[in-house]
């Protein structure tokens, strides 16, 4: 039997197909749409415009660009909404909601009649979303970005959100700035429509999803607002169509190849602590692992040859006029695996001998030049993070890499909102700062390992101290910090034992993070632990139930590729 295409795909059940047919024509006719054109295959856009998510202000002109090039193919284009999550927006975290929003596109992808998909997405968690309920939904699907935002300026000096908001906030809370000149710099951090102007979360993301293949080469860095943006969203709707004559699905797509050069990537780039949760949450929906040692594996073996904030000085919008992913991985590629193939089912090694543009060096180093001769992560493990923890080490300071300090413990994140600015606060330069609590099932790992240098240590010229946590931090901050600690205190992770007092040793050359206290007495204090109350009813209370740990993606662990079960297959061919 012949595949059904568009809408005659994926009927709604009335125990009677041809009437099935006959009403969702009828229906669909009252969209104003002719007879032929609902004869035609379908491009699904899972679209994602928000009032609460200002780097997707252009979605309206990417839907119509995407249609456009969708119907200059001979395809019927249809967007769909979803769930949007813009960052700041969102409370407690963004991060509790990418799993429902990668839900959402699953499931709309999945019983919607649609032979191809274009997703299109942006901010931090929402192509991480998007890319998650495509490799499980494995319907063809390309994915297409907002794009970053264009800097600002202030006093001559260029500004991007969201390094420099970072920069000029400790810089006022170090009492460097008045009141007014921070609202001045607040009115000029992000002055166009896109996704933060660095290489944070978002931006790495984008890169990710080029170098996975699932998107079309060159469009992850062409800015928001540039008129590329919109020749890149036509073709990615051309190419929608193509995938429906020719299919190539996520699955064949994402493999566990074109996942370790999005790590090799990610290095070079010196991207994102989020991505590596991101990318193992998008593997592990495809049954691939990544573990720490792979990790520092292709960490140790690959510079960071890309010059932009926040480790270095550049914006993404000087990324794509300097050559893009395409420079990058050219400079890479005796160490990527050039058999992996994109969503045009080209190779990356065919990709690779088109022949490159001109390749501004101040931005984008060659490899026997880089920026640092390591990758910008590493994955720590010790006797408080048994299962990993990671450190971005491009945007620390060398000189804490050894350190040797006396614990200050903060036991929650109110308690850290409550006593961190405290006069009386017990901490000295040198000291290392611990976040308890902080983790998925705790408090939806939200961007707080980024924890505020104490105002009294800011305003004695301390810029950076060590600072441990089960949390997350935002891909624009910087510091030396170590993030992730798995598994999380509230859950019973041995972080949970460490005390005000304590001595902890960080040291990077040995990619280990300890806690110097007998093992009995860790025991001991564990052995007293009492877990939280969790929330008991709604998606919330889903979440705190099922949510896996940031080896794992923090996906939901029934979401994951295991789960997926003979009764799962059969919902998928049908
Ligand atoms: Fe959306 Fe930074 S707030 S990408």
């Amino acid at each position: 039997m012949t595949k059904r295409q568009g809408l005659a795909s994926g009927l709604t059940n009335y125990g009677d197909q041809d009437f099935a047919i006959y009403l969702r024509r009828s229906f669909a006719r009252s969209m104003g749409l002719s007879k032929a054109m609902l004869q035609k295959p379908i491009v699904g856009i899972a679209m994602t415009p928000s009032g609460f998510n200002n780097c997707h202000r252009t979605m309206p002109e990417l839907v119509e660009a995407v249609s456009r090039g969708v119907l200059a193919s001979g395809a019927l284009p249809r967007p769909f909404p979803t769930t949007s999550l813009g960052e700041v927006f969102l409370n407690p975290t963004s991060m509790v909601y990418r799993n429902l929003m990668a839900m959402d596109t699953e499931e709309m992808i999945r019983a919607q009649p649609m032979d191809a998909v274009v997703l299109i997405g942006g901010c931090d968690k929402t192509v991480p979303a998007q890319l998650m309920g495509a490799a499980s939904a494995d319907v063809p699907a390309i994915q297409l970005v907002t794009g970053p935002m264009s800097t600002g300026r202030y006093r001559g000096e260029r500004l991007g959100a969201c390094t420099d908001c970072r920069r000029f906030w400790a810089r006022f809370r170090a009492g460097e700035l008045e009141r007014n000149e921070i609202d001045d710099v607040e009115g000029r951090l992000a002055t166009t429509a896109g996704t933060c102007a660095v290489m944070g979360t978002a931006s790495t993301m984008a890169v990710i999803a080029e170098v996975l293949g699932m998107s079309l080469p060159g469009t992850s860095a062409i800015p928001a607002v540039h008129a590329d943006r919109l020749v890149a969203a036509e073709a990615t709707g051309a190419a929608a169509v193509a995938l429906i004559q020719k299919p190539i699905t996520p699955s064949q797509v994402m493999t566990e190849k074109s996942v370790e050069n999005a790590i090799r990537i990610l290095m070079a780039v010196s991207g994102s602590t989020n991505a590596v949760v991101h990318l193992a949450a998008i593997a592990g929906r495809l049954g691939i692992r990544m573990s720490g040692k792979r990790l520092n594996e292709i960490s140790d073996q690959t510079p960071v040859l890309v010059d932009l904030k926040p480790v270095g000085e550049g914006y993404m919008e000087d990324f794509h006029a300097a050559g893009g992913v395409g420079a990058v991985l050219r400079e890479l590629k005796p160490l990527l695996h050039l058999d992996t193939i994109d969503v045009e089912g080209i190779t990356l090694g065919e990709r690779l001998e088109q022949p490159q543009d001109w390749i501004d060096r101040r931005v984008i180093r060659p490899f026997e030049d880089p920026v640092s001769p390591l990758g910008g992560l590493i994955a720590l493990e010790g006797n408080i993070a048994p299962d990993g923890a990671i450190f971005k080490r491009a945007a620390a300071t060398p000189e804490l890499f050894e350190t040797e300090g006396r614990a200050v413990v903060f036991k929650d994140l109110a308690d850290l909102a409550a006593r961190v600015d405290d006069p009386d606060l017990d901490i000295a330069a040198g000291d290392i700062m611990v976040l308890q609590n902080a983790g998925p099932v705790a408090a939806g790992m939200p961007e707080a390992g980024y924890l505020p240098i104490p105002k009294k240590l800011a305003k004695k010229g301390v810029q950076d101290i060590v600072r441990i946590s089960d949390a997350r931090m935002s891909g624009t901050a910087f510091g030396t910090i170590i993030l992730h600690v798995s598994p999380e205190a509230a859950i019973g992770g041995p972080l949970a034992a460490v005390q005000t007092g304590d001595r902890l040793r960080l040291s990077v050359a040995d990619r280990r993070i300890d806690l110097l206290v007998d093992e009995a007495e860790i025991a001991r204090r564990m052995a007293a632990f009492v877990p939280r109350q969790q929330p008991a009813r709604g998606y919330r209370a889903l979440y705190a139930r099922t949510v896996l740990q940031a080896p794992d993606g923090c996906d939901f662990d029934f979401l994951q590729h295991e789960y997926m079960g003979d009764g799962d297959k059969a919902q998928r061919s049908t």
